[in-house]
């Protein structure tokens, strides 16, 4: 018998099956519980990494975009510039074996393989909005770890103000990184309260499966009330500082992308309007949200803050 072993850039049932077809998947997996909805269905249907994942009530309600949408409309410009780029070359890209080095104010630093450090992790799913700065936004079901649980295990201390990411520098096989568009590695940032708050995620996965190279493979940040950028991928470092990190587009744009990048309809960016956006698969634009629409979450971190000063 033939055994296909897919790739993780390979596209599955899911890039067939209608939008609708998966949530009602879902809802039947979820309403069986994993156990009973792994005998009541075939072994096929229930081939991802992580159909397993404990479900979650975010996102419910909304509409997940297609596999093939999120997974051929990309910004990873390590593998270059066009939407359609990161879908052609990411492929190129090796994410076994992976290890992340931990450093700054911490109790434990050092370099840690992935595995270890999701040794005994609850996998989520949650469906998450994601806003690009661009004003065009899916929504996307992850599969991956409350980040908190995973900054907690090497003990930040109380001078981590902050804590600052960085991609893999491999231009070897991100030949992105051999034109001087963005000062490599691609880094980003949060502050520790941001880090740790329920909503921020480290995904392993979507719908389900292994996260897509162009997707951030092997662990990517997701932080669904921001603008995407700060959603850095494939991360190699996690730095816990006293001081604001850098960021490479406020260092690349400083006028146009601050360190805090809040999804805000009411502050534009300067060369365009934020108040609406284009659901990718969607015609018409629709309002945006304060916050990406998670403001009864996340608002109270930015009490007493002039929001269009920390942009
Ligand atoms: N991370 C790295 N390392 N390189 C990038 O170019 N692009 C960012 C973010 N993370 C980017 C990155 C931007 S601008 C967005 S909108 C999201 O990834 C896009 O995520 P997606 O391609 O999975 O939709």
């Amino acid at each position: 018998m033939l055994i296909k072993v897919r790739k993780p850039w390979e596209l599955r049932e899911q890039d067939v099956t209608s939008q609708q077809l998966y949530v009602n998947r879902r809802q039947v997996i979820a309403g069986l519980g994993i156990a009973g909805a792994a005998a009541a269905l075939p072994v096929s249907a229930l081939a991802g990494a992580f159909d397993g994942a404990i479900k979650t009530d975010w996102g419910k309600d909304e509409l997940p975009t297609s596999l093939k949408d999120i997974t051929s409309y990309n910004n990873f410009y390590e593998f270059g510039t066009d939407k359609g780029d990161p879908k052609k070359y990411a492929h190129k890209l090796t994410t076994d074996p992976w290890s992340i080095k931990i450093s700054g104010e911490c109790a434990k630093p050092g370099t840690y393989a992935l595995e270890d450090i999701l040794k005994g992790q609850d996998v989520e799913e949650r469906i998450y909005r994601l806003r690009c700065v661009e004003a065009w936004s899916m929504v996307v079901p992850w599969n991956g770890i409350q980040l908190s649980e995973i900054l907690k295990k090497f003990e930040p201390t109380s001078k981590a103000k902050y804590v600052s990411f960085k991609t893999l520098y491999r231009p070897k096989e991100m030949w992105g990184q051999r034109r001087n568009f963005i000062d490599w590695p691609y880094e980003e940032g949060l502050r520790m309260d941001e880090a740790m708050h329920p909503l921020t995620m480290a995904a392993i996965g979507i719908y389900g499966d292994t996260i897509p190279n162009q997707n951030g493979a092997p662990i990517r940040l997701v932080v669904p009330w921001k603008y995407g950028f700060k959603s850095i991928k494939s991360i190699v470092e996690i730095e816990f500082t006293e001081k604001e990190p850098r960021t490479s587009w406020n260092i690349r744009l400083p006028r146009e992308y601050g360190f805090y990048a809040n999804v805000n309809p009411t502050v534009d960016h300067p060369r365009w309007s934020q108040a609406k956006e284009r659901r990718i698969g969607d015609f018409f634009r629709t309002p945006t949200k304060m916050f990406n629409g998670y403001a009864s979450e996340v608002a109270s971190l930015y009490d007493g803050m002039d929001l269009r000063s920390f942009y």
